[in-house]
Formats: structure tokens, sequence, C-alpha cells
């Protein structure tokens, strides 16, 4: 089970980048051609908030009661936390860059229900977009990353 939802945390990394990256094209289409808004995007763009409000909350339960869980884990004796690059990376870094690209992403979901001008809601949900694309891509423990490095595919 504990397998199962840190696979699958792993994976929805790939289905948000793919999802936020047509996000992004499509704000920045909409925005550029000043075309109408389109109920289909703001659909798509839930979906891409969705998908990363759960991959928020897998994390935040790998965080708690994950294999180095706050809950579960217990620090090497006299281990300082700022000073460990795995747990200052797992416990903080990570969660913490994580937490404001989904937040970036809901902030840009909403413009889609803005009372502004449809150009105004493209340009502005590019942006957020666009820098929460930036934060995850940052906050990624990619496996050519040192001592944090994960695979990029589960179990491999
Ligand atoms: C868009 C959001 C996020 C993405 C794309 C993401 C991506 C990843 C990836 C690829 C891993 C490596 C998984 C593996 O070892 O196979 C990971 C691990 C982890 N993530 Fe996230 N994460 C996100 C949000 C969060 C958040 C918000 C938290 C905490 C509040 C979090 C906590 C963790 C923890 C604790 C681990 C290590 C788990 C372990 O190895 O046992 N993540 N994350």
């Amino acid at each position: 089970m504990a397998t199962g939802l840190i696979h699958l945390h792993n994976l929805l990394r790939w289905i948000i980048l793919i999802l936020l990256v047509i996000s992004i094209a499509k704000a920045y289409t909409g925005w550029k051609s000043k075309k109408a808004f389109a109920p289909g995007d703001k659909k798509f763009w839930f979906f891409t908030m969705t998908t990363a409000h759960i991959t928020f909350l897998l994390g935040f339960l790998q965080l708690l009661f994950g294999r180095y869980g706050i809950v579960t884990s217990v620090l090497p004796e006299g281990t300082s936390i700022m000073k460990n690059k795995f747990y200052r990376f797992f416990w903080i870094e990570h969660p913490f860059i994580m937490i404001i690209s989904v937040a970036l992403i809901t902030i840009g979901y909403g413009m889609s229900k803005k009372e502004v001008p449809d150009e105004v809601k493209y340009r502005k949900a590019f942006i957020y977009f666009l820098v929460a694309l930036i934060f995850i891509l940052i906050g990624i423990p990619w496996p050519f990353r040192e001592v944090v490095g994960r695979p990029l595919l589960p179990g491999m």
C-alpha cells in the first residue's frame, strides 16, 4: 500500500507535467489570438488542478507517514535537518516548492472564474501556470540530483 502510494506520487509527476504544458499552450494561444474564453479550457485547467491536488495529498501523506515520514522515521542521533541534505530536501525544500506550485496552479485555474476580460484570464493563467511549471521542474528529485535523486518511473 505504502509503496503503491509513492509509486503513484512518482507517476503523477508526468501527468502533471503533460497537463501543465498543454494548459500553458492553451492559455498562450488564447491570450495571443484574443479568442473568447472557451469552457473547454476551464475544464482542462480544472483537470490539471485536480491532478496537482491529488499529488499534493499523496505527498503530504508521504511527508507524515512515508518511508522517511516525520511521524514514522527517527533521525539518526545528532542529525540536524538543515545540515542533512536528504532530510532538508524531502522534509522542507520539496514540500515547500511543491506547495507553492500547487497554489499557483490553483490561482491560474481561478482566473477562469474571474470577472475580467478574456484576454486577461488567458494572460494571467499563462503566467501562473508557467511559473508553477518552473517551480515543479526545480522541485522534482530528478535522478541526476545528488543524494536526493529518484527514478524517472516508479520501481526503476
Ligand atoms: C506537483 C507536486 C509534486 C510532484 C510533481 C512531486 C514529485 C515527487 C517525486 C517524483 C518523488 C520521488 C518519488 C519516488 O521516490 O519514486 C517525490 C517524493 C516525495 N514527495 Fe513529492 N511531489 C509533489 C508534491 C509533494 C508535496 C506537496 C509533498 C509534501 C507535502 C511531497 C512530499 C514528498 C516526499 C516526502 C517524498 C519522498 C517519499 C519517499 O521517498 O518515501 N511531494 N515527489
